[in-house]
């Protein structure tokens, strides 16, 4: 009754990740539970997620084959598409989220474009990102994913501009009704690395450090997030969220109108299952408490890899 934080079920974003082939339910050693999963088997997965009453899904897609501009990302038959029309045909009430970024689709492994330091910028030893000339891919990466029947639209690479850039593609091709859940504050965090063999998204050199934030500012963070707000954002997310919490919750309070979404990321996952497996911590204990933290501090919505277990748990008390 005096309780001041509730936990539910509809409270979580399942993620899932999606790749090529038929039966595939490949496991990801670092992160316990978690698969790479072929389209065929994601009519089991939509059906357990809404039996625990999950309401959404966040995809990410594996695709055939890497070049330097991501080619898969905004093709009709690319992975996530086809997954998109798979989860909609199966279970048309799931919500179907889908990330937009570059990373997993570039050989390289960058979040944009590269630039050819051959060509301009001959004093640069290394590519760095381009970020206005990816914003055009973004948005039609955005689009495509939503003539697949995506219901909302998640951009993750942090350029800027790319929420404008995404809002204004998305209205041109009628579907202004599509919201942006915007990944506006991410930091440069080592919490990414077991997401990074899920996703076979690691930056081939270099680090994302150009365009994500340094986990040393906070007021960055509003600023950051004001910039998506003024671009058109429907949803903000702080990334990762165990560490900043503090970030989470100044967000709720300078920005009260928007739904506010946390990302408890694959290291944060990894590190509960790997201790819970030596009999560390009480896995259920500590999964609870921390996804009531990141409530408590003023996450709406948790995406996590622990959906499933938690609302089991929820269910059972
Ligand atoms: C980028 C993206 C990343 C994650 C979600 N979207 C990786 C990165 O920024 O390096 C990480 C999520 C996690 O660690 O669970 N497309």
């Amino acid at each position: 009754m005096v309780r001041e934080t509730q936990l539910a079920p509809d409270d979580f974003i399942y993620p899932l990740f999606v790749t090529h082939g038929r039966n595939v339910r490949q496991p990801i050693n670092s992160m316990p539970g978690v698969f790479q999963l072929s389209i065929d088997q994601l009519a089991q997965e939509a059906e357990s997620v809404l039996s625990l009453d999950i309401p959404a899904v966040l995809l990410f897609g594996i695709p055939a084959a890497k070049d330097p501009v991501g080619l898969e990302n905004f093709a009709a038959e690319g992975i996530v598409q086809q997954a998109v029309r798979a989860l909609k045909s199966v279970a048309p009430e799931l919500l179907v989220i889908t990330d937009v970024c570059l990373c997993e689709y570039t050989d390289h492994g960058h979040c944009g474009l590269l630039n050819n330091p051959d060509e301009h910028h001959a004093h640069l030893e290394e590519g760095y990102v381009l970020n206005d000339e990816t914003l055009p891919i973004l948005a039609q990466a955005a689009v495509s994913h939503a003539q697949a029947g995506a219901d909302i639209v998640a951009p993750s690479g942090m350029m800027d501009g790319m929420v404008a850039a995404i809002r204004t593609a998305l209205d041109a091709h009628d579907f202004s009704h599509i919201p942006i859940m915007s990944y506006a504050v991410k930091y440069a965090s080592g919490f990414y690395g077991p997401f990074r063999e899920a996703a076979g998204g690691a930056p081939k050199f270099g680090d994302r450090k150009t365009h994500q934030m340094d986990p040393a500012n906070a007021r960055e963070a509003v600023r950051e997030a004001a910039l998506d707000v003024a671009e058109g954002a429907d949803f903000l997310m702080v990334k990762p969220a165990l560490a900043y919490l503090d970030v989470i919750h100044r967000l709720r309070e300078r920005f009260p109108e928007l739904p506010l979404a946390a990302y408890n990321v694959s290291g944060e996952y990894s590190m509960v299952k790997a201790a819970a497996a030596n009999g560390w911590l009480d896995e259920q204990k500590i999964v609870l408490e921390t996804l009531t933290s990141i409530k408590r501090a003023g996450a709406d919505l948790i995406i996590t890899y622990h959906a499933k277990d938690a609302a089991q748990w929820l269910q059972q008390r």
